[in-house]
Order: C-alpha cells, then sequence, then structure tokens
C-alpha cells in the first residue's frame, strides 16, 4: 500500500520539471543600475571548465509562493503589495533573482497554475499597476524577475477552452486535444491530479473526451498546432517587453504528445515518466521559441524537470543547441523517504550530476520548492536541538555547490513541516483528490494520513513567519490555510535579532557565494564518500580551494580527508562557538589523510 503513495508523490515532483529565465529589454532599468544583459557576468573573461560566465550562472534565485507570503489587504491570501512591502526584507538577503509561482487570472483549481488569462493578474493577488510597481521595485535593488511560464495546460475557464468545447468545428477547437467518443473510449492515459487518475474527460457537450494530464480544470494545449504556438510566444512578448528577465517553463517537458495516441503497456502509469517526458517534436518546440523569444530578449530560461537521462537533460540546456539556459532536475528531492534515507544515495545524486555537468550545461540546485514539504522536515532534522543547526548545515549544501541555487521562501528561518492531523486542514487539489482515490480504492487511512503529514505540498506552502503576533504577521484576516503553530518561536522578526540565527547565516552564504566564483565555477570533488554521515568536498577554481564539511547526523562525526590541512583557514561554520578541544588531528595528512572532527549537524568551510 505504502508503494503507491510513493509513486503519487515522488515519481512526479521528482522528475519532471524545467524553469527558462531570460533578460528583456524594455522596461528594464538602466544599464548603470540593473544587473547587465543576458550573459554579462560580474567574473566575464573568465573560462571556467568551458562554460562561459553568466549572470544566471551566478544568480542565488530565491523562489517566492506569493499566495503564502505577506498578506496586504487582510483577505488571507499573500498579494503583490504584499511582497512590495518586503522588497527592503529581499534585499537585505542578498538574493539576486526572484521566482514568483504564477500570478495571472486563474480560478485556482491549482493555486494559480490553472491559467484563465495569461495577460492578467490574479485579483486576489493584485492589478498590473501592482505587478509595474514590484517588478521596478526589484530593479532598483538590482534584483532580476523570474516568472513562471505555464502552458502545458491552461484552465477549463480560459476563453480558449471556452470556445474549444462549444463545437467540434470552432476555430479554438485544436488548441487542446479531444478525442470524438463514436471512435469508443480513448487509449488510457494517467492523470497526476485526477480523482480517478484517468487523465481523458467525457464532455458531454460535443460528446468527446479532452486530455488532462493534471487535473480536470487543467486542460492540456496542444503544442502541434501552430496557432497555439504562436498565442504562447505573443504572450512571452507581452512579458518579456514589460521587462521580466527569466521564465520558468512549468511541466514544459510534457508538452509534446505523440498524438496518434499508440496505447501503453499495461501498468505504464508506474514509470509514467519515461512515457510523457520529451514526446515528439519538443526540441523543435523549443528551438522555435528560442527563434521567437530567447534570441531577441536577453531573458534566462529554465524548465521543470530535466527529462529522462543525462543525454534528454543535456540536449534540453547544452548552449550550442540553442533552447534552454538550465536544467531543473528532481533526483536530489526524490531522496527523503519517510523512514529516512541514506546520505550515500544523497551524495551520488548530486555527485553524478555535477560530473555530467562538469564541461557543459548548467544545472540548478535545490532541496525544496512549493511542489515539496520543508527542507529541514525532509533532509535535516526539525526537533527544537537540531532545526536550526540543521537548516544552516542544508543552507550551506545549497549555497555551496555548483549550479544556480533555488532558494525557497522560508527555509531561510528553517521553517518546519505543520503535519495536520485532518484531512480538512489540507488545501492542496492535489492531496485531497489522491486522499479520495486512496480511499475508494480501500487504502490504510492512517498510514496515508502519516504519508502526508512526510510529504504534502501544503507543508511547504503554509504562511511565512514575519513575527509573533497573530497570524505570525502574515495577515490581519483569516489565513486560507494554517500558519504552523511554532511561529511564535519561529518566525523573522526573532530571527533578526539573533546574529547567530538561521536568517542571519543564510544572509551571510549568500555574501560568501557571492564573493567567490569558486563557489559557482570551481571543480567540485566529493573526498569521502564511503562515510556515512560526513559530506566533505572541495570546490577549486583559479588557484583557489574551499573546503566544505557538512555532519548530517545528530551526533559527533568524523571525516578522514586527502588534504593538507596545515594552512587551513576556517571561513565560515553554523555553530556559535568553537570548537572545543582539538577539532583535527594529523593536519598534514598521514596514510589516513587528515581526521576532521564535526558536531551534530555542523557545516563548516575552510580556504585551502
Ligand atoms: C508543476 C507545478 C505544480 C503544478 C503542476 C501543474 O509541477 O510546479 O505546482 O501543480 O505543474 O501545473
Amino acid at each position: 500500500m505504502k508503494k503507491s503513495f510513493f509513486f503519487i508523490c515522488f515519481t512526479f515532483f521528482s522528475c519532471s520539471l524545467i524553469v527558462p529565465a531570460v533578460f528583456g529589454q524594455a522596461g528594464r532599468p538602466p544599464a548603470t543600475k540593473t544587473p547587465g544583459p543576458a550573459n554579462r557576468s560580474s567574473h566575464a573573461g573568465l573560462q571556467p571548465d568551458g562554460n562561459k560566465p553568466a549572470w544566471w550562472k551566478e544568480a542565488i534565485v530565491y523562489q517566492i509562493y506569493p499566495r503564502s507570503f505577506k498578506d496586504h489587504d487582510g483577505d488571507g491570501i499573500g498579494d503583490l503589495k504584499g511582497i512590495i512591502s518586503k522588497l527592503d526584507y529581499l534585499k537585505s538577503l542578498g538574493i539576486t533573482a526572484v521566482w514568483l509561482n504564477p500570478i495571472y487570472s486563474s480560478p485556482n483549481d491549482d493555486n494559480g497554475y490553472d491559467i484563465s488569462d495569461y495577460r492578467n493578474i490574479m485579483k486576489e493577488f493584485g492589478t498590473m499597476e501592482d505587478f509595474n510597481v514590484l517588478l521596478k521595485g526589484l530593479h532598483e535593488r538590482h534584483i532580476r524577475f523570474v516568472m513562471d511560464l505555464v502552458v502545458n495546460h491552461s484552465s477549463d475557464e480560459h476563453e480558449w477552452f471556452r470556445q474549444s468545447r462549444s463545437s467540434r468545428d470552432n476555430p479554438y477547437r485544436n488548441y487542446y486535444h479531444w478525442w470524438n467518443a463514436e471512435r469508443g473510449k480513448p487509449p488510457y492515459r494517467y492523470s497526476l491530479f485526477d480523482v480517478n487518475h484517468d487523465a481523458w474527460r467525457y464532455d458531454s457537450l460535443t460528446d468527446a473526451y479532452y486530455l488532462h494530464y493534471f487535473s480536470r480544470k487543467q486542460p492540456d494545449l496542444n503544442w502541434e498546432n501552430p496557432a497555439l504556438r504562436k498565442e504562447i510566444y505573443g504572450i512571452m512578448r507581452f512579458w518579456a517587453d514589460k521587462g521580466v528577465d527569466g521564465f520558468r517553463l512549468d511541466a514544459f517537458q510534457f508538452v509534446a504528445k505523440d498524438t496518434t495516441w499508440p496505447k501503453f503497456p499495461d501498468g505504464f502509469e508506474k514509470d509514467f515518466f519515461q512515457y510523457y517526458a520529451i514526446g515528439p517534436h519538443l526540441h523543435d518546440y523549443l528551438r522555435e521559441m528560442y527563434g521567437q523569444i530567447f534570441s531577441h530578449y536577453p531573458v534566462m530560461s529554465v524548465a521543470e524537470g530535466a527529462g529522462r537521462n543525462m543525454q534528454d537533460a543535456h540536449d534540453l540546456v547544452d548552449a550550442d543547441r540553442k533552447e534552454l539556459n538550465l536544467a531543473y532536475a528532481f533526483d536530489g528531492v526524490s531522496v527523503p523517504r519517510p523512514e529516512g534515507y541514506k546520505l550515500s544515495e544523497f551524495k551520488e545524486v548530486f555527485s553524478r550530476w555535477d560530473s555530467a555537468f562538469a564541461d557543459k550545461g548548467w544545472i540548478s540546485i535545490f532541496l525544496a520548492n512549493h511542489d515539496q514539504a520543508r527542507m529541514v522536515s525532509r533532509f535535516g532534522n526539525d526537533s527544537p536541538p537540531f532545526r536550526e543547526l540543521s537548516s544552516k548545515m542544508l543552507t550551506t549544501f545549497i549555497l555551496t555547490m555548483r549550479g544556480t541555487p533555488f532558494y525557497y521562501n522560508g527555509d531561510e528561518l528553517g521553517m518546519t513541516n505543520i503535519r495536520f492531523d485532518k484531512i480538512e486542514d489540507y488545501r492542496d487539489m492535489a492531496t485531497l483528490n489522491d486522499y479520495q482515490y486512496q480511499k475508494n480504492k480501500g487504502a490504510d487511512m492512517a498510514a496515508y494520513m502519516d504519508f502526508i503529514r512526510f510529504s504534502a505540498r501544503d507543508n511547504g506552502r503554509t504562511p511565512f513567519q514575519w513575527d509573533s503576533s497573530p497570524q505570525a504577521g502574515f495577515t490581519a484576516g483569516e489565513p486560507w490555510i494554517k500558519v504552523n503553530p511554532n511561529y511564535p518561536v519561529l518566525n523573522a522578526a526573532a530571527q533578526e535579532k539573533d546574529p547567530a540565527s538561521p536568517l542571519n547565516y543564510f544572509r551571510k552564504m549568500v555574501a560568501l557565494r557571492k564573493k567567490n566564483p569558486v563557489f559557482v565555477y570551481g571543480r567540485y570533488l566529493d573526498l569521502d564518500r564511503e562515510n556515512p554521515v560526513v559530506y566533505a568536498y572541495t570546490r577549486e577554481y583559479r588557484g583557489q580551494k574551499m573546503l566544505v564539511l557538512l555532519n548530517f547526523s545528530a551526533t559527533d562525526a568524523k571525516t578522514a580527508i586527502p588534504v593538507n590541512m596545515a594552512n587551513a583557514k576556517l571561513i565560515l561554520s553554523n555553530y556559535k562557538d568553537v570548537f572545543p578541544g582539538k577539532r583535527i588531528e594529523a593536519p598534514g595528512g598521514d596514510r589516513a589523510g587528515a581526521r576532521i572532527m564535526l558536531r551534530p549537524y555542523e557545516a563548516i568551510i575552510y580556504k585551502l
């Protein structure tokens, strides 16, 4: 039974998304104030490992879930004015780009991932005027803006779909995928969010089925139709002309389908990804998009998901192919399980991706997003003695690896899973539909509740904890989803005052990465691969070498590494106090190498 729970949550959100980010022209701040055109980096002229420097490689992207960040008008839903009121907070973090989950008009079946008007702002979030103010405010603070672009599907309330379903010969009919019922039932397609897992929905109006890989209210767009593709490029131009700096392409690897609709083998849904990702003509569409958009606007591009294998991932982002900029692969976030995970697997995944992209292409580094439960609850230890330490340790990892960090809002405070006891507290349609599905098939619902307490997306969507006032200072009203009851002790205001807080540690790590290109471009080497609790690696670039040591356990640990520590300089630690006693044995290295002691969840960085 448990297995099927894993299947839902880990297969998709672990293996499927990529994001594009670009730099437009119009509406962007003047050259002196902006971070510069698409490929200009602060380290221009260096040629690391065959990779040309680019701003989006050096970027530190901070992801904001707008619904839960800050509510300005008191309706309990975060909004653009709320984000505007926190612009100085964003600046204080030092991050250089913001990715916002969708803010377009939407009936919110899937919190904005079901768009009914791509050229308008969701009414709960504000107006286009608010958007303009937000973009200007970010640019004035030298922060770039990455727009979420959801074009695998639209809302069923989009005008295109209203037209499309109205008659078989409507000009918009082929904007979506239809199967006329006189042909019998269409070949089974798995739906990720449907309560029956069935991706074909019968519509009596025209006696036909339409396709929806996600919910019934998210019909899939037909990318084979050139008229549809033209509309999408028009939408991208609209936002690029406004000055957005990048696009994250939601679920993009699914857009291309084999529209001869072959029957897939029985049980294909257990590995549906192999059948759905990178379908026919996907690369043609991306090259067309490049020609239409990315070659004209200096924007960055990242798609959600990186294909079925490394070859797919490279094919999406190798610069000479002129498709996208960076890959966003899910293997890393698939590692944790409710019963725990092995550090060896974590290391293996990140080492594998690093080596596949060591000379060509570029990846994202992240441990959380809006589709995941909280980073510290999944990868660290959110019990009171270790919450802060382990979240700082994970932050150290994200900001010292090669690739562009995508850091999820609230993780800088070490926000934790809320672990709802009652299904009524959940808001995510994906969880609610899956709950119903499991119930219908007679699953062990107590076990299911345990499972979602660990994995449900709503764990990562509770309101940002600003201070200890009611509702954590998120809203003056009733929040759309409950605030985590730990907000009186875990909040930004309290952490501002503590120089050793996760928040201030995040700022320090951001500053360190920005100052040291070795963390962006440097060669990565895993040093103590067999160590079950310590992750030890070096980054090396142009004569500079950094050693990163991370203890992933709640007990003291030791690493033995082939490194001469005689002249090593400690530059950062996540502990307030210095190590008591002798930390390093055989600093010059003997046959066993240098032996270094670490405290529980300790993270340290040495300059070698
Ligand atoms: C992507 C989004 C997720 C959404 C899904 C359908 O995976 O990240 O939040 O539910 O696409 O749009």
